[in-house]
């Protein structure tokens, strides 16, 4: 089998092989409704990279990816059709987040990228053609196996199904990639919940390296999706906590299903026609220390002819907010740490300081639910050196963005609850463990 680009891309193509699972830190089980976050470069994850990088090189790899999922997200909203199972002609490089789930009967684990701006479904499977070689799906080895017909109505909201045989299957672009996969029904198992039947896409091949190793798990909302195939188990309800990248060891959770915990404070969830499966709240300022920063409304507003506003994403790491909101939020932040400390730049983030700086605090004001960010969530700081950035940056200007995007670095240690049915998104401060 082929290793894609090995050499090109080293922060996230060199897989050390299941060596995770040697961690007796990585062996707890997932239980009840209740999967374990990991980070992608935690110990616990076959993903992570096998040389550590410096911690610029770190930051300079997580813009880069960064950008790639702008363009994404960019497109999905500027897109006309909502397409169900894998969304878009652009996607994210690699995931940040992964949880395990196990397909089949018997059981095989596989490692999933957490998404919540993506309904996909899909896994690489036995003899996939380009697939990473991290262990793929065996269909053979299970007996409640089967793939889906032509005449299947799920086949109708798969993106251009095509006949091979009797099968069904489709194509897709993916970021540099492209999927070609037949659309099949297996026994899903998360945490300790068998999903029987559920209908994802089974890889069989793909050129390019922007599909993550062992498949997506998408928590959009849209038709096909996991929370469209999990109504009666999940009342398309979900929440999680994000651990740190700091604190690598520690893994966050992802929790399934109405039963969630009450201390949250909540903001409406909006629905953007242009794309449906994209979370959107509305963000109506921001304050950096006390003051409100000057932002023009239509920069954080929720249009839906364009598909502006501001949505919460899983798998974006730095906040990106339209070109005047950031100018504004940068430059009282500026103000605030002192106009005679020099600021400098690192990679796109251009507000940096080389000596130790007093941050303001960043307060996100959302219709009825203010967020104010922990200083671990809105600086980065070299391990080395005595680098600070502020953590959030521009949307990129040549994509024709229009998205503020609330990353995860920011949701880092807070619980975010979705809940579809009564459209509110909760926060919580928590410390994932
Ligand atoms: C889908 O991709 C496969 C593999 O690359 C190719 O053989 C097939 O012709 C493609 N089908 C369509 C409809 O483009
Ligand atoms: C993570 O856990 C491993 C194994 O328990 C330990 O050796 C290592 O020092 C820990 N790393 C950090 C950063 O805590
Ligand atoms: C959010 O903060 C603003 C300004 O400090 C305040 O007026 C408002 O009442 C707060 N909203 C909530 C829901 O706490």
């Amino acid at each position: 089998m082929k290793i894609p680009l090995l050499l090109t891309t080293p922060l996230f193509l060199l897989f050390s092989l299941v060596q995770g699972y040697n961690n007796p830190n990585c062996d707890t089980q997932d239980h009840g409704s209740t999967l374990q976050v990991f980070h992608v470069f935690s110990p616990c994850s076959p993903f992570k990279p096998t040389k550590a990088l410096s911690w610029e090189e770190s930051v300079l790899q997580l813009q880069a990816k960064d950008q790639l999922r702008m363009q994404y997200l960019s497109s999905l909203v500027a897109g006309r059709s909502v397409v169900p199972i894998a969304s878009g002609r652009q996607i994210i490089q690699n995931p940040t987040y992964i949880v395990r789930a196990r397909f089949g009967t018997p059981s095989q684990t596989l490692l999933l990228a957490m998404d919540t701006s993506n309904d996909a479904a899909w896994v690489p499977c036995t003899g996939c053609v380009g697939c990473s070689p991290i262990t793929p799906f065996a269909p053979a080895k299970s007996i409640t196996f089967r793939n889906l017909g032509c005449g299947a109505p799920q086949c109708k909201q798969v993106p251009n199904p095509t006949c091979s045989g009797s099968a069904c299957s489709f194509n897709l672009t993916y970021g540099s990639s492209t999927v070609a996969a037949n659309l099949v029904q297996d026994r899903l198992t998360l945490a300790t919940d068998p999903i029987p039947g559920y209908t994802f896409g089974c890889i069989q091949q793909t050129t390019g390296s922007s599909v993550p190793a062992q498949g997506l798990l998408g928590l959009g909302r849209g038709p096909l999706s996991l929370l469209a195939q999990t109504q009666n188990l999940y009342q398309s309800t979900f929440s999680y906590c994000l651990p740190s990248f700091k604190t690598l060891n520690f893994t966050g959770s992802l929790r399934l299903g109405p039963v969630q915990p009450n201390k949250l404070r909540f903001t409406p969830l909006l629905k953007n026609p242009r794309r449906s499966s994209l979370y959107y709240v509305n963000l109506v300022a921001i304050k950096v220390g006390r003051k409100i920063v000057d932002i023009p409304p239509a920069a954080l507003a929720l249009n839906p002819t364009t598909g502006a506003g501001t949505i919460f994403d899983s798998g974006t790491v730095f906040t990106r907010l339209v070109q005047p909101a950031y100018i504004a939020v940068r430059n009282e932040f500026r103000r605030r740490v002192g106009r005679k400390v020099t600021v400098t730049s690192l990679g796109g983030f251009d507000t940096c300081y080389t000596v130790p700086i007093v941050a303001p605090t960043i307060t996100l004001m959302f219709s009825g639910l203010n967020v104010t960010l922990p200083q671990d969530n809105i600086l980065i700081h070299s391990t080395v050196g005595s680098t600070t950035c502020l953590a959030l940056a521009a949307a990129p200007d040549n994509v024709n963005s229009v998205l503020n995007v609330i990353a995860n670095m920011q949701q880092q240690n807070h619980r975010v609850l979705f809940d579809v049915p009564n459209s509110r998104l909760g926060v919580a401060r928590e410390v994932c463990t």
